[in-house]
C-alpha cells in the first residue's frame, strides 16, 4: 500500500492559488509557473476528468459509489478528455466534488505534484478551491482569487461563445451562481480562503495588470 503523502512540504517552493470559477486564478497560476520555472497543475481538471468520466459511464455524478470508483482509476486519457472544459462537465465537477471519498482518492496525487514536481522542478503553482487549506496548508504562498459575480460570468460566456457552445449569458450566470453555492456548502474542504490567504479581486483588472499584482503579492510572500 502506498503511504500518504504529506500535508508538509519537502523542500520545493508552493503556491496555493484557489478561488471560485472564472476568477482568473488558472491564468494567474499558469503566469506565476512561467515566471519562476515551477510546475503547474491546474486540480479543477482532476475534478472534471472524474466528472466526465462518469457521464460517459451514463452515471449519476452525485451517486459516490460510482464517482469513487471513477475517482480512484482516473489514467492519463482521462485527464486528456475533449469535453473536459464544457459546461456540464463543470456541474458534474462540483458535484463529484462533494464526495469525500473522491476528494480522498485525488489528494495524494495532489500533494506529490507539489512536493516532488515533475521535471525536478524547484517549485509547484497549484490552483484549485482547496489548496491553501487543505491540500497544501503549510504552502509559503498562498492567493485567494476573486471578481464579482457578472465579471466572471461574463468571462466564462465569452470563453463558451469562442468555443462555439450555445449558451446565453443567463444562463452562464446561473450555472456559475449554482458551482459557487456547492463549492461553499460542500461539508468537506469548502470552497473559502485561507485565514493567511493573499486576496486578489481581480473584478476591475486586465490580465497583465492582475499578473503583476499577483507577482508582487508572490514575492512579499516570499520574503517573509
Ligand atoms: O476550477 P474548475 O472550474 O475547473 O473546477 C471544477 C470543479 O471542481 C469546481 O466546481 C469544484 C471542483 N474543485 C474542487 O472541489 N477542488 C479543487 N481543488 C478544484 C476543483
Amino acid at each position: 500500500m502506498s503511504e500518504t503523502a504529506p500535508a508538509s512540504p519537502a523542500n520545493s517552493v508552493v503556491i496555493a492559488v484557489d478561488g471560485p470559477v472564472a476568477a482568473g486564478k488558472g491564468t494567474l497560476a499558469r503566469r506565476l509557473a512561467e515566471w519562476f520555472g515551477y510546475a503547474y497543475l491546474d486540480t479543477g481538471a482532476l475534478y472534471r476528468a472524474v466528472g466526465a468520466k462518469v457521464l460517459r459511464q451514463g452515471g449519476d455524478p452525485a451517486d459516490p459509489v460510482i464517482a469513487i470508483k471513477a475517482a480512484e482509476s482516473l489514467d492519463e486519457s482521462d485527464r486528456a478528455a475533449p469535453e473536459l472544459r464544457s459546461e456540464a462537465v463543470g456541474l458534474a465537477a462540483s458535484k463529484v466534488a462533494t464526495i469525500p471519498g473522491v476528494r480522498a482518492a485525488l489528494l495524494d496525487f495532489q500533494r506529490r505534484f507539489a512536493h516532488q514536481p515533475p521535471g525536478g522542478k524547484a517549485g509547484a503553482v497549484l490552483d484549485g478551491r482547496d489548496i491553501g487549506t487543505v491540500v497544501c496548508p503549510d504552502a509559503p504562498v498562498k492567493l485567494f482569487v476573486t471578481a464579482s459575480d457578472e465579471v466572471r460570468a461574463e468571462r466564462r460566456y465569452k470563453e463558451l461563445l469562442d468555443k462555439g457552445e450555445s449558451i446565453t449569458f443567463e444562463r452562464v450566470l446561473a450555472d456559475l451562481r449554482q458551482r459557487d453555492a456547492q463549492d461553499q456548502a460542500r461539508a468537506t474542504a469548502p470552497l473559502k480562503p485561507a485565514a493567511d490567504a493573499h486576496l486578489l479581486d481581480t473584478s476591475d483588472l486586465a490580465i497583465e495588470a492582475a499578473v503583476a499584482a499577483a507577482l508582487e503579492a508572490v514575492v512579499a510572500a516570499l520574503k517573509r
